[in-house]
């Protein structure tokens, strides 16, 4: 395809762009072998500072996938938390908090779970630690220094990777919560360098799901982009 065809690729990347969802119950039918190289491949592509590709990417999936969920569930359960990146909710800047209140009582209300229901939320969380049920879970580390120029890099590459997945047909979604365990996915698969940003559950989605169905809120374009000149 060339620049010529570029209204063709714009409506085949509108397509894309928007078909991508976080998807949150999966079934259990692994992604062909094949698949998976390609979607990994593509994701490759994605670009960064002097093309550094400061990113790690570790795959799990079978026994060590199972056995990650249960170490992972475990440390959930002892309160035991590792992170590389640290982590605040103060981090979030007022109009910040009101989206991510304004998704929580979306995905809440469709699981049936109070907003203010911790011990419930908590039992979802363990759950999500078993990657919602998906047969594959990436984990995206950033190579050696956690400098957020890098971070930044493997956050491109994060969105590469899940627009390639949308367009084999995988569903997919980011999991900051697997980031919270980092010295257990280290453990499991025998990783001794970098720093862990995000763990991608990922497989086929399970469209009977109600919580497959949510559809996000964006800010607008005026609150988020100004044009200048
Ligand atoms: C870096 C990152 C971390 C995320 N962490 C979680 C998570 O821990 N658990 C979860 O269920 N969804 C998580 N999400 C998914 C977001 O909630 C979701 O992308 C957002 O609500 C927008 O919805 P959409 O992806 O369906 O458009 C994460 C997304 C990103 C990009």
């Amino acid at each position: 395809m060339s620049w010529s065809d570029h209204t063709e690729l714009s409506s085949y990347a509108e397509k894309l762009i928007r078909a991508r969802r976080a998807t949150r119950a999966f079934r259990p039918e692994p992604v062909p072998k094949e698949t998976m190289h390609t979607m990994f491949s593509l994701a490759g592509a994605a670009p960064s500072n002097s093309n550094a590709q400061p990113w790690r990417v570790e795959v799990v999936s079978g026994a060590s996938r199972d056995r990650l969920a249960a170490s992972l569930q475990e440390a959930h359960a002892a309160r035991r938390v590792s992170v590389d990146f640290p982590y605040s909710d103060d981090l979030y800047s007022p109009v910040q908090q009101e989206r991510r209140v304004a998704f929580g009582g979306q995905l809440y209300g469709t699981l049936g779970i109070g907003f203010d229901d911790h011990a419930a939320r908590a039992a979802y969380d363990a759950k999500s630690l078993g990657f919602y049920g998906a047969p594959h879970v990436a984990f995206l580390f950033v190579a050696e220094q956690d400098n957020a120029r890098l971070a930044a890099d493997v956050g491109a590459y994060m969105q590469t990777l899940l627009l390639a997945m949308t367009a084999y047909g995988v569903a997919s979604c980011p999991q900051g919560l697997l980031s919270f365990y980092a010295d257990e996915v280290r453990a499991e698969l025998g990783v001794t360098t970098g720093k862990l940003l995000v763990g991608i559950s990922f497989g086929y989605a399970d469209d009977a799901a109600p919580v497959n169905h949510i559809i996000t809120e964006r800010a607008t374009l005026r609150e988020t982009t100004t044009f200048h000149g």
